[in-house]
């Protein structure tokens, strides 16, 4: 009777310790974690209607978005503090969550939902590309901050036009001579050069940080390309004369 009793105590124990195991690698299998259920909620709440249930970009509204939203089971990003072809950071898609995109209809989130919200959001979102769980962000090397010095904005217009981003942004940042201006992205929407003159247009910001991290990872999914070769302090010249508009002088002047 007595050792009967310890059967089952130990079959017992032993049942709540697989149980236990069996719940952890659940939740381990599950890039997500236990955010994935609040973050679903509230991706159906807040971003399907644009983002769409499946996040392909084609929700309710999503028709009559310009620039459309972004399809996320690509993993393709456009603002990113990451190589090339990388999937971005959690920081850069928290961001983008946090701030919004702006001249465009993705709204900041910040005011609307909490930090952890945000957070379990960002996590279900990474659930919708395969990528996420298989690869991992290579974020760009920083050097250390650069100072500005004098005759940047004038090296900046030199490099300016030796990498030939007027083609596409014309000689003024306003798409005076440019060869075009208007082109497809990879998800076959038409899409505009940024006026650089409208530097409160640019979707990731106009901290030199912000401007620099667009030309240096390029903005996937568009035809603004990546200028991997440029040493430091000469993209600093380059992003001086970007946020130069800002003040009133179009670049190159
Ligand atoms: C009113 C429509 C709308 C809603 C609602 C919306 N978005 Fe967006 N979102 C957009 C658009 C449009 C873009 C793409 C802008 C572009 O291509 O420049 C975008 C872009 C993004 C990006 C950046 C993509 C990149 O390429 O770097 C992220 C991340 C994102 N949305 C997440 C969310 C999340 C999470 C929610 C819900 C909390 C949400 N969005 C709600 C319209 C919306
Ligand atoms: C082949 C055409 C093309 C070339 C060359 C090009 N761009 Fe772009 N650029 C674009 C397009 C198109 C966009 C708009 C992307 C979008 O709205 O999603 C853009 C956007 C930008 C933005 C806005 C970033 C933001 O946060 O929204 C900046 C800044 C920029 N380009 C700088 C440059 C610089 C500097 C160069 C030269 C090194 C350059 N571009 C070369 C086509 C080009």
């Amino acid at each position: 009777m007595f050792h009967s009793a310890t059967r089952v105590a130990s079959a017992l124990i032993a049942l709540v310790c697989l149980t236990a195991v069996a719940f952890s690698l659940t939740l381990m299998a599950q890039p997500s974690g236990a955010g994935s259920g609040r973050g679903k909620e509230l991706y159906e709440k807040h971003c399907a209607e644009c983002h769409g249930s499946s996040g392909q970009g084609d929700g309710p509204a999503a028709q009559l978005l310009m620039p459309r939203p972004r399809d996320f089971t690509g993993g393709k990003y456009k603002l990113r503090s990451t190589e090339t072809g990388s999937i971005p950071t959690d920081d850069d898609l928290l961001r983008a969550v946090r701030q919004g995109l702006q001249g465009t209809s993705m709204p900041a989130c910040d005011k609307l939902l909490s930090e952890v919200d945000i957070r379990a959001v960002v996590t279900y979102l990474k659930t919708l590309s395969r990528r996420f769980g298989a690869e991992a962000p290579q974020p760009v090397q920083v050097a250390p901050k650069v100072t500005e010095r004098p005759g940047d904005i004038g090296r900046g217009a030199a490099i300016y036009e030796k990498l030939q981003c007027g083609k596409c942004h014309g000689s003024d940042g306003r798409g005076t001579g440019a060869a075009a201006t208007s082109f497809e992205d990879d998800w076959r929407q038409p899409l505009r050069a940024t006026d650089l003159t409208e530097p409160w247009t640019f979707r990731g910001g106009t901290a030199p940080i912000d401007v620099f991290m667009r030309f240096r990872t390029g903005m996937s999914g568009t035809p603004c390309r990546p200028s991997r070769t440029l040493q430091p302090t000469r993209r600093c010249g380059t992003w001086r004369t970007m946020c130069s508009p800002s003040s009133g002088s179009p670049p190159g002047r």
